[in-house]
C-alpha cells in the first residue's frame, strides 16, 4: 500500500503545448488510484502563496487539446530564497500534501531539488518545454508542436520568397539549444541551419548562399536559432547584406508563436504517458527523479544529471542537413 494519499500538481518556466494534456493525465491517474490532487496555480510561485486549489477529474475535462496551462506558469524569485522555499513548505503541510508533479524545464527541476534538500518532500519532474533540451529524454512535450508551427510558418514564407527570388533569414526559438531549429531546417527543407552549439561565420553564410545561386536557386531560407553565437536572424541578415548587397534579404522571427497552439497527436500522447507515470513513480515511492521517453519506454533520470548533464545535438542529422541543404 502506498503512504502518498495526497499530491499536487505544478506547472513552472516557459508554457508548452500539452502542458494540459499532461495535468489532465496526472489529475484523472490519480482520481483513479483514489488519491486527492491539487492544483498549485503559477508554478512555484503558488507554492510560495499558498494558492492551491483541489481539482477533480471533471476540472480537466475539454483541456487535453488546449495549448498553455490551465494552471497557469510564472518563474519563481520568492522560491528561490529560503524565505520563500520555508512558506512553500508551511503550505505543503497546510493541505497534507504527499509529493508534487512538477513540469516544466531545468529551472523547474532545479527548483524541485533546491526544496527537497531542505524539506521531505517528494517531487517528480515531467519535462514540458519547447525546447526539447532535457538531459535523459529524447524528447520534451511541447517540442513536436512548436517545430510543427514553425514548420508551417516556414512553408508559408518559402511562397514569398520564391515569388520574389529572395532569401529568408527565419529565427527560431532556442537561446542555449538548436533542436528546434534543426529540426524546422530539416523539415522545412532549408537552405542553412545556424545554432547556438556551431560558431558559424558571415563567410560561411555567403558561401552557402553564393554556392545556391551558382546551381541557379532563386530563393533561399535559412534558418537561425535566437541563440546563434554569431548574432540573431536580424544581426547574421544585416552582416551578410554589408558583404552581399547584391542578395535581396529578409527576416522573420517566429518568436513565441511556436509556444501557443493547440498541441500535436505527439505530444498529447507523450504528455499523457508522462502523466500517468509520473503518478504511479510518485505511489512507488520515487523522489528526486525526472521522467523521460527514451527509445519509446517511459525512463526516470536523477534530477542532478537532468540539470547539468548536457543533451547534445545529434550530430549525423547536423551532417544530414548540411548534405540535404547543398
Ligand atoms: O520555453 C523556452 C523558451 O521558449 C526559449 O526558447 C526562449 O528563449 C525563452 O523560452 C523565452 O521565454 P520568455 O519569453 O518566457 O522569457
Amino acid at each position: 500500500m502506498s503512504k502518498i494519499k495526497r499530491i499536487a500538481v505544478l506547472t513552472s518556466g516557459g508554457d508548452a503545448p500539452g502542458m494540459n494534456a499532461a495535468i489532465r493525465s496526472v489529475v484523472r491517474t490519480a482520481v483513479y488510484h483514489d488519491l486527492h490532487i491539487y492544483g498549485i496555480m503559477r508554478g512555484f510561485d503558488g507554492l510560495v502563496k499558498g494558492d492551491i486549489k483541489r481539482l477533480e477529474a471533471k476540472d480537466v475535462a475539454n483541456i487535453i487539446q488546449r495549448g498553455g496551462t490551465i494552471l497557469k506558469t510564472a518563474r519563481s524569485e520568492a522560491f528561490r530564497t529560503p524565505e520563500g522555499r520555508k512558506l512553500a513548505y508551511e503550505h505543503i503541510k497546510a493541505n497534507d500534501i504527499d509529493g508534487i508533479v512538477a513540469i516544466g524545464g531545468n529551472g523547474t527541476y532545479a527548483g524541485g531539488m533546491a526544496f527537497m534538500k531542505e524539506y521531505d518532500v517528494p517531487f517528480v519532474g515531467m519535462p514540458g518545454t519547447i525546447d526539447n533540451d532535457i538531459f535523459g529524454t529524447d524528447y520534451t512535450i511541447g517540442f513536436d508542436t512548436a517545430i510543427n508551427t514553425a514548420i508551417e510558418a516556414v512553408d508559408k514564407i518559402r511562397d514569398t520568397a520564391d515569388s520574389h527570388n529572395r532569401i529568408f533569414f527565419v529565427e527560431v526559438m532556442g537561446r542555449y539549444s538548436g533542436f528546434i531549429a534543426l529540426h524546422t531546417g530539416i523539415g522545412s527543407g532549408a537552405g542553412g541551419i545556424f545554432l547556438p552549439e556551431i560558431e558559424t561565420t558571415v563567410d560561411d553564410i555567403s558561401e552557402i548562399l553564393k554556392r545556391a545561386v551558382i546551381r541557379q536557386k532563386l530563393f533561399n531560407i535559412i534558418i537561425v536559432a535566437e541563440g546563434n553565437p554569431s548574432g540573431n536572424a536580424t544581426e547574421l541578415a544585416k552582416k551578410v547584406k554589408e558583404v552581399n548587397p547584391e542578395f535581396d534579404i529578409r527576416v522573420s522571427v517566429i518568436g513565441h508563436l511556436q509556444r501557443g497552439g493547440s498541441p500535436t497527436a505527439m505530444d498529447r500522447v507523450l504528455a499523457s504517458r508522462m502523466g500517468h507515470s509520473a503518478v504511479r513513480a510518485l505511489m512507488r515511492g520515487e523522489s528526486g527523479v525526472a521522467l523521460g521517453i527514451i527509445n519509446d519506454k517511459i525512463t526516470f533520470t536523477p534530477f542532478h544529471d537532468a540539470i547539468h548533464k548536457v543533451k547534445p545535438l545529434n550530430k549525423e542529422l547536423v551532417r544530414m542537413a548540411e548534405i540535404l541543404a547543398m
